[in-house]
């Protein structure tokens, strides 16, 4: 007989002969009620045994995390807090758990302690959750560039070139570290190596999506991506998914309506798809926050924050602007920041960002038109000559969600900023093509996967909105 999933049947309308359940145990009361989960929904479907009819040795079995089978009829529960039950005419223990030694035992555990089982932390109800809206989120994610007619673009996880100077990248090598082929001035002979030169996991798709773009029209990546900066925050990993959407012939402002869009129907898809799981999350971030002082907790609980960005447009902000802000705000007047801000120029810290989302504005901020040189080479130039047409989304809590620009199409000045910055054009030459090759207008940004998952659950570090975290001191499993 097959077995079918918890999660249908809760949702039945009747009661049902003679069904077939497969899972793993939460928890066993009473040597009578069994809680069981398989992870096609938050809850556990409760699972009534026949105690006087089951062997010793059987319910001696009956343990958390063990895999069991159980076949019955779905009848209406008698007890609070669910519909249905299945009362056991047959139980079956497909793999048993050693009560002494399962690690994840039904109580809270600390999410420093989940981390370190990350590969058992996916059977708690609030890793299944977290795991499950991830997934969903993806979805969204393609359904809403799919509907829109974007291509899907593969871009490559090895790559050629550093294309972003997006921070440190990771080499690929296949070459042995002890007796190196050495070039005669000393360097290693990268020619001697696997591809015949240097190449690096990719931190971004961007420059290969662009080529794509100038050709299919609208383009979108999603893809993993790679950075060896050693930032220790709850915000960063060293491996992280992107995406990547690029579209021919948008400007600045169609570009921060794609983002914005693009965000919204990804929440509001996810909370139609989640409503059990976020609210479950919901209800673990209140009973969390209630342990921080008055002053630290957030003003909206979660589905309220969610709905504010969804019932909200971003607010749009030049850099100009907030530096004027953030010049003459409490914080920065009282020395609070840790790196205060006098002129126009400086770059933006987290610090900074925060109290223009969070304090000042209170809800998701888009800043544009930052000074050309905090960013990176391929922003396209104002006519002040001092600024770049480059977004930044900024969210509370998450800080900077989505980072893009309008691309520089002009050959010319792109030419001239890589000779100022040094930038490698034989490198890049087949991106230069672009510009060569019936070059125009064109747009896009990469928006950081965790960063939304990390904003949707209401999760507050990062390293808990990912399978396994890479970050630095940390490649387990
Ligand atoms: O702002 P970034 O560096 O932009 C780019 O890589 C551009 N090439 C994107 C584009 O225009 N196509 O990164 C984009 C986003 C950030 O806004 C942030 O959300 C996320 O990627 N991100 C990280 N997420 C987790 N861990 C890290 N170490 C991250 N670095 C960036
Ligand atoms: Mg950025």
């Amino acid at each position: 007989m097959k077995h079918t999933k918890v999660k249908d049947l809760l949702n039945s309308t009747r009661s049902l002969h003679e069904v077939k359940a497969k899972g793993w145990v939460r928890t066993f009361r009473n040597n009578q009620f069994i809680a069981l989960n398989d992870g096609s929904t938050l809850h556990n479907i409760q699972c009534v045994v026949d105690f006087e009819n089951t062997p010793d040795e059987t319910l001696k079995r009956i343990t958390t995390g063990a895999a069991i089978a159980v076949t019955g009829d779905l009848v209406e529960s008698q007890g609070a807090g669910q519909k249905f039950e299945i009362k056991v005419k047959h139980l079956e223990i497909l793999g048993d758990s050693d009560p002494d030694k399962f690690p994840m035992q039904p109580k809270k555990h600390s999410l420093e302690f989940l981390r370190e089982n990350a590969h058992l932390r996916v059977r708690t109800n609030a890793f299944g959750a977290i795991m499950r809206v991830r997934s969903v989120l993806s979805f969204a994610v393609h359904q809403y560039f799919q509907e829109k007619g974007f291509v899907y673009v593969n871009t490559p996880i090895i790559t050629g070139s550093d294309a972003e100077g997006a921070g440190e990248m990771f080499k690929v090598t296949a070459l042995p570290f002890d007796n190196t082929p050495r070039t005669e001035d000393g360097k290693v002979d990268y020619s001697e190596d696997f591809f015949g030169k240097e190449t690096n996991l990719t931190v971004s798709g961007q420059l290969e999506g662009e080529t794509f773009a100038m050709a299919l029209g609208q383009i979108y990546t999603f893809g993993p991506t790679f950075r060896a900066e050693n930032s220790n925050t709850s915000r960063h990993l060293a491996e992280f998914w992107m995406i990547e959407p690029e579209v021919a012939f948008n400007d600045l402002d169609d570009n921060m309506d794609l983002a914005e869009d693009f965000i919204q129907y990804v929440i509001r898809y996810t909370m139609e798809k989640c409503a059990d799981d976020l609210k479950f999350l919901e209800t673990r971030l209140l009973d969390e926050e209630k342990a921080k002082p008055q002053a630290e907790r957030s003003e909206l609980a979660l589905l309220e924050k969610l709905n504010f960005v969804l019932e909200n447009n971003f607010k749009r902000v030049s850099y100009t602007e907030a530096i004027d802000i953030l010049r003459n705000c409490k914080p920065n007047k009282n020395k609070k920041f840790k790196y205060p801000i006098d002129e126009w120029g400086a770059d933006l810290q987290s610090e900074h960002e925060r109290y223009l989302v969070e304090k000042h504005f209170k809800c998701p901020v888009i800043l544009f038109d930052y000074p050309a040189n905090i960013k990176a080479f391929y922003m396209r130039l104002n006519e002040d000559g001092k600024t770049v047409r480059a977004m930044d989304v900024l969210f509370p809590q998450i800080g900077e969600m989505v980072g893009g620009s309008q691309r520089e199409e002009r050959y010319d000045v792109l030419v001239e900023k890589m000779d100022a910055l040094g930038i490698d054009k034989e490198e890049l030459n087949w991106y230069l093509d672009t510009r060569r090759f019936g070059s125009a207008v064109h747009s896009g940004f990469g928006l950081g996967f965790e960063r939304l998952v990390l904003f949707v659950t209401g999760m507050s570090n990062i390293r808990d909105v990912i399978p396994f975290p890479r970050t630095p001191g940390n490649a387990e499993f």
